[in-house]
């Protein structure tokens, strides 16, 4: 295999295409090899140019690793990377597609707003983690109420922020923790994304009456506004368990992130496996429980992108119930640093 020749800059992906892989059992095996990363979906193979073509979009310095031992079934095939090219991000962000079970997130979270609006309850939903909390949340809210089980983010995680920083609070619902944050690290700059537009026209209106001008809400499903490597830190109150592809989500969280900097987990982990019928349940998905990952899946995916664990506080363990059993859970902040190369040991030149 010929020596991938990848220029300095370690944080780009790079669609990379190789040819001369013309015999089935060679096609099988690069795929095979390109299959155990995370990307698999976007490995597809094109015989237009009478050769094989393998493009995907991975991380430089994962196909550097993973493909260095890579051997074919035969000697005729030369599988060598023909071609390295950095991509831009409308491309990179093309090979996603957007989430389709977003309608019930927004659907669900409006009307969570404006129960909490009537003084109601603060819930997502019947079966929600905020629940799991013994605080009357109505009162706690002051008006802008968490949507999270870790309601007191901000308390516990202060001494990661400083003044001046740039900070994206993703999922930032009602604008509870983003507000807090703002005051922080002022003249540092808050940016909430969420894609319930109810909830980001509330935050904006409560950032404007209370006052707070470095703050602002930005309607968005995922992290796209943001600029490259321009975040400090970022922060996901009780979404990650929302996201259907939490990788993806990493990677992006990768991408906007300053070298160093933190991004910062605070959610339901399961402790076991749940049945699809709980998975599948609406109210246990808009709760934040169907979606949580056990936290270990968490750190081995953050890792793969490139992320050191840098923190991780157990905050509750507590049961749910579903059908007469009961499933355990934990609520804990898992706070991971942004650094080069898997574990820091794949390194690019
Ligand atoms: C459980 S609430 C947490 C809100 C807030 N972080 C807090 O602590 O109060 C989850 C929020 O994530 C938002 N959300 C869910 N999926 C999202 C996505 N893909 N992109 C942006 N926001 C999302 C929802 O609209 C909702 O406001």
């Amino acid at each position: 295999m010929s020596e991938i020749n990848i220029t300095k800059n370690k944080l780009q992906r790079y669609l990379l295409k190789f040819d001369g892989v013309t015999c089935p059992g060679c096609v099988t095996a690069v795929k095979k090899t390109t299959s155990q990363l995370d990307e698999t979906k976007f490995v597809e193979i094109s015989e237009s140019s009478g050769d094989t073509i393998i493009t995907s979009s991975l991380w430089a310095n994962q196909i550097k690793f993973e493909l260095n031992e890579f051997e074919g079934c035969c000697s005729d095939c030369q599988i060598a990377i023909r071609e390295v090219e950095e991509t831009d991000l409308d491309t990179f962000e093309t090979l996603f597609e957007k989430p389709d079970d977003l309608e019930l997130v927004k659907k669900q979270y409006k009307i969570a707003l404006e129960r909490a609006l009537e003084g109601i309850e603060v819930a997502c939903s019947d079966n929600c983690v905020c629940k799991t909390t013994d605080v009357d949340r109505l009162s706690e809210s002051d008006g802008v109420a968490s949507f999270a089980s870790v309601y007191n983010l901000n308390e516990r995680i202060n001494s990661f922020l400083e003044q001046g920083m740039l900070i994206t609070d993703f999922g930032c619902g009602t604008g509870h923790d983003a507000i807090l944050t703002a005051e922080i690290v002022n003249p540092g700059i808050v940016t909430g994304i969420d894609v319930t537009p109810e909830m980001v026209k509330f935050a904006t209106e409560q950032a404007k009456l209370q006052g707070i001008n470095n703050v602002k809400f930005i309607e968005s499903f995922d992290l796209s506004p943001l600029e490259k490597e321009s975040q400090d830190v970022i922060y996901v109150n009780n979404v990650l368990n929302l996201l259907n592809d939490k990788s993806v989500f990493l990677l992006g969280a990768y991408e906007k992130l300053k070298l160093h900097g933190l991004l910062i987990i605070a959610d339901e982990f399961a402790l076991e496996e749940f049945p699809t019928e709980l998975r599948d349940d609406e109210s246990f998905q808009c709760g934040g429980i169907s979606g949580a990952e056990f936290v270990e899946n968490v750190e081995t995916m953050a890792i793969e992108h490139g992320f050191k664990i840098s923190h991780w506080e157990s905050i509750k363990e507590y049961d749910i119930e579903f059908n007469n059993e009961k499933y355990k859970l934990k609520t804990g902040i898992l706070i991971l640093q942004k650094s080069i190369g898997r574990s820091g040991i794949y390194q690019m030149n």
